[in-house]
Order: C-alpha cells, then sequence, then structure tokens
C-alpha cells in the first residue's frame, strides 16, 4: 500500500527541505520504491540536488497528471518531480475549480510508487492542504523556539480540519525538533514541553543545528554523502530508521 508522508509546517526556515530530501534519500536505499515530490514554488529541494528548475516538473505534473511520469527525474534509487516559480500559479488558477485539493492525490494514482515524500511550501495554502488530502501521515518540522508551540497548534487544528472534511486516513506520523542546541535553555524548554503535550509523537531522534547540513544543498548532495561521518549525517540516519518503524511497525 502506498505511503505518503507530507513533511509540513506553515513556518518557513524550520528544516521542512532539508528533513524532506535527506529522509527522501535515505527511504530510497532502503527497497521502497521511493519518489520525492517538491511542492514548493521556491523549488529548495530540487537545488539541493542541483536540479535543472527551468524543466517541467510538479505543477505540470498537476496539471496534466497523465504525462506525469515522463517529467519525473531519476537521481539513482531516488525519483524527483522538481519545482519551479511555475507552482505559484497553481493557488491562484485552481481557485474556482472543483476537487481543487486533490490534484496531489490524482497525481500520485497516475504513478507507481510505494513511498512518496512531499517537501511542502511555508503556508497553509491550496498547495499544503493538497498534500495533506494526499497524505497517509505527516511529519512535522519544529523548530526549538518559544512561538514554534504556537504555529504548531495551528498546524494540527488544520490537520483535524482535513481529517474531517477531506482525508480521513491523515495521521500524524510524529513531530520532530530540528536545529536543537542543547547548549540553550529554551531548546531544552520546548522540548520537554513537546514531549508533555505530543507524548508519543514527538520523535525521539533530535536533528542538531550542524553547518554540515546548510553546506550540503550548495554541493548538491544529500547529507550522507556530502559528509556521511558528520552528525548532521548520524542523526538524520537515525531519523530515518524511526520513520521506518512508525510506517511500517
Ligand atoms: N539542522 C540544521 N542545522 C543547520 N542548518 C540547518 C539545519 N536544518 C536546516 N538548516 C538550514 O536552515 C535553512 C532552513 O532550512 P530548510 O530545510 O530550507 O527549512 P524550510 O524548508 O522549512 O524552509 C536552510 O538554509 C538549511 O540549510
Ligand atoms: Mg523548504
Amino acid at each position: 500500500m502506498l505511503k505518503l508522508i507530507a513533511v509540513t509546517n506553515q513556518k518557513g526556515g524550520v528544516g521542512k527541505t532539508t528533513t524532506a530530501v535527506n529522509l527522501a534519500s535515505l527511504l530510497a536505499k532502503s527497497g521502497k520504491k521511493t519518489l520525492l515530490i517538491d511542492l514548493d514554488p521556491q523549488g529548495n529541494a530540487s537545488t539541493s540536488y542541483g536540479l535543472d528548475k527551468t524543466l517541467p516538473g510538479t505543477y505540470q505534473a498537476l496539471i496534466s497528471p497523465k504525462g506525469a511520469k515522463q517529467l519525473v527525474q531519476s537521481l539513482g534509487s531516488l525519483d524527483i518531480l522538481s519545482s519551479n516559480s511555475d507552482l505559484a500559479g497553481f493557488e491562484v488558477e485552481l481557485v474556482n475549480y472543483q476537487a481543487r485539493e486533490y490534484y496531489l492525490k490524482n497525481l500520485v494514482k497516475e504513478l507507481d510508487y510505494d513511498l512518496v515524500i512531499v517537501d511542502s511550501p511555508p503556508s497553509l495554502g491550496l498547495l499544503t492542504i493538497n498534500a495533506l488530502s494526499a497524505a497517509t501521515d505527516i511529519l512535522i518540522p519544529v523548530q526549538a523556539e518559544f512561538f514554534a508551540l504556537e504555529g504548531l497548534s495551528q498546524l494540527l487544528d488544520t490537520v483535524g480540519y482535513v481529517k474531517k472534511g477531506l482525508n480521513q486516513s491523515l495521521s500524524l506520523l510524529g513531530v520532530v525538533l530540528t536545529m536543537y542546541d542543547s547548549r540553550l535553555s529554551l531548546s531544552q524548554q520546548v522540548k520537554i514541553e513537546l514531549e508533555t503535550n505530543l507524548r508519543g509523537k514527538l520523535f525521539k531522534t533530535v536533528i542538531p543545528r550542524n553547518v554540515r547540513l546548510a553546506e550540503a544543498p550548495s554541493f548538491a548532495k544529500p547529507i550522507v554523502e556530502y559528509d556521511r561521518f558528520s552528525k548532521g549525517a548520524r542523526l538524520y540516519k537515525k531519523l530515518a530508521k524511526e520513520v521506518k518503524e512508525r510506517l511500517y511497525g
């Protein structure tokens, strides 16, 4: 059965793209046929792999799903639908269309994957709603800062609405703390708060602030290829393991 993980948070700069890209690379190596969909008009996930952003990708695939297979690019074990600013038009163009929430779901039906990972844009607009309507699971990266908690409860409310109205099978895979600095007492406080409120839903793995993670995209590589001995690589591997356990038991 297809598993589709939406990596989502309406806040920008919390580690969505870094998490989506690195998890996709790692999970693709574990034998599941894996596709990464860049659903952000900024196209950061596509840039992280050094892809040519002038090529058609996610936007064209959403508009004509029958031809989507030809738009998928191969990165070895991982496939990707790349994105660029064309995708910004999607929300505006489809506002008056029926079933506009289900374009991504319809697209994925035309493709043949075991696992799809979606890198969402930083908003709760139509693209993110498409991601949540198509998803079996949502994974939420959260930065350890005070406002993160407010943003998270807003997002969890949205997940609740989507579950009721658009996608009953959506479930919260988990929340992962990113860019964690254990020297800061605020980081520790936020972690404790999340542990209390989310109980089992907070991933045990915490992603530390690690400069190698920030450097990797400029070398067009996921962290495990850029510097596999870095702290970032080690912790994303650990997170991938935890994600696999939660997905497949
Ligand atoms: N754990 C980390 N340590 C250091 N820098 C990080 C880490 N995770 C992400 N970054 C950097 O922080 C910025 C925002 O991360 P990104 O994954 O693009 O967030 P989002 O997709 O939520 O906007 C990027 O420049 C990224 O390279
Ligand atoms: Mg991003």
